[in-house]
C-alpha cells in the first residue's frame, strides 16, 4: 500500500479498492455534513431525536438523582453534537443547583465551537470544558481524575453505526475509563416496523441522500477527485432479524473516477455498490449482550411513550 499523508486518505484508499467498495460514516461530519445532520434530525421522519427528546425531559429529574454525588459530577458527553436534547437535562441541573461541570467530546470542532456558542447565551453560569478530539484519547485523559464521579452520555444511538465487534471494543473503552460509582447513560435505537426504519433513512427529500453524497463531496474537495455525484442514487435496507439498517450510494451507470491526492483511479460498474453506513437498531437481548461482553452491567432503561428509542444506564 502507497503510504499517505492522513488517515482519512488511507480510509479512502481501503475503502475503495476493496470488494465489495466501502467507506466510513464516520466522514460525514465535515461543515457541510453536520449541518445536513441537523437538517436530517429536524426532518419528520427522522424519530430518533424526538424520541429521546422526550425521555430526557420526562426522566429529568429521576436522571438528575441518579447523576448527583455528594462530591458533585462531571458529565462528559462524547458526540455532543448540538446539544439539543442535552440541553434539556443540564438546564434542569443548573436551575437545581446541582454541583457539577459540562464536558462535550466530538470529532468537530465545527460542532463544539457552535456548541459552546449557544450554551455561552443559553446557560451562562454553567462550567462548560469543551474537547476536540477523538474519544478514546480524551477518554484515557478523565480516567486518571478519580476524585469526582462521571457520568458519561453517548446519546442519539451513535452506537448504531458501529458493527457490535466494534460496538463491544467502544464500550470496553468507555468501561476502562471508569472508576467504581461512575455511569454510562447510552442511547440505543430499537426494532420496530421496518417501514418506519426504512422511511427515518430515505426521505423523499433527499435530505439522507445529499448526507451520503456529501461523503464523495468531501473526496472531491479534500482528495482532489471528480466524482460525479449525480452518477449514484442512495439505496436504504433493513434487515428486521439482524435489526441492521444499512446506506448505500448505488452506481447508475460505469465510470470512472480519479482521486489525484492518492493517486487512485476507481471503476466502477453500473449498479456497483459503495456501502457507506449502518446504523444498528436494538433490542434489550442485544443490549445485555453487548453489556456483558464489555463487563458492564445494565442497571436501569428508559423509554419514550412510543417505545421507538430506549436509553439505558450503566454501570462498571
Ligand atoms: C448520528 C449515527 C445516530 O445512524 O441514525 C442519520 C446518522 N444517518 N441519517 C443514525 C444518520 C442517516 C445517525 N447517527
Amino acid at each position: 500500500m502507497p503510504t499517505f499523508s492522513s488517515i482519512f486518505e488511507k480510509d479512502v484508499y481501503k475503502g475503495l479498492t476493496a470488494y465489495p467498495k466501502n467507506l466510513s460514516s464516520k466522514y460525514f461530519y465535515d461543515e457541510k455534513g453536520d449541518k445536513i445532520f441537523q437538517q436530517i434530525m429536524n426532518m419528520p421522519t427522522y424519530y430518533l431525536t424526538n424520541a429521546e427528546y422526550e425521555i430526557i425531559e420526562t426522566y429529568r429529574k429521576e436522571l438528575a438523582n441518579l447523576f448527583d454525588d455528594e462530591n458533585g459530577f462531571d458529565i462528559i458527553e462524547l458526540g455532543a453534537g448540538d446539544g439539543k436534547k442535552t440541553k434539556v437535562l443540564l438546564r434542569y441541573l443548573e436551575q437545581n443547583k446541582y454541583n457539577f461541570t459540562y464536558q462535550p467530546i466530538d470529532i468537530s470542532k465545527y460542532a463544539l465551537r457552535n456548541l459552546k456558542e449557544s450554551l455561552g447565551s443559553e446557560l451562562p453560569n454553567l462550567k462548560v470544558i469543551p474537547q476536540e478530539g477523538m474519544y478514546f484519547e480524551i477518554l484515557n485523559r478523565l480516567s486518571e481524575y478519580k476524585k469526582r464521579k462521571k457520568v458519561i452520555l453517548v446519546l442519539g444511538s451513535n452506537i448504531g453505526n458501529l458493527v457490535h465487534e466494534k460496538a463491544i471494543d467502544f464500550l470496553q473503552n468507555i468501561k476502562s475509563s471508569m472508576n467504581e460509582g461512575d455511569l454510562l447513560f447510552m442511547g440505543f435505537d430499537q426494532k420496530k416496523h421496518p417501514q418506519k426504519i426504512i422511511n427515518a433513512y430515505s426521505d423523499e427529500e433527499g435530505i439522507t441522500e445529499a448526507f451520503n453524497k456529501n461523503l464523495l463531496t468531501r473526496i472531491n474537495n479534500e482528495l482532489d477527485a471528480d466524482f460525479n455525484i449525480d452518477k449514484f442514487l442512495h439505496w436504504e435496507t433493513y434487515d428486521p432479524e439482524t435489526g441492521t439498517a444499512k446506506s448505500f450510494l448505488v452506481a447508475t451507470e460505469d465510470q470512472n473516477v480519479n482521486i489525484k491526492k492518492i493517486n487512485l483511479e476507481v471503476s466502477f460498474n453500473a449498479w456497483e455498490t459503495l456501502h457507506t453506513e449502518v446504523s444498528q437498531k436494538y433490542d434489550d437481548q442485544i443490549v445485555k449482550w453487548l453489556a456483558t461482553k464489555a463487563n458492564l452491567k445494565v442497571i436501569s432503561q428508559f423509554k419514550d411513550s412510543k417505545c421507538l428509542f430506549k436509553d439505558y444506564l450503566f454501570s462498571i
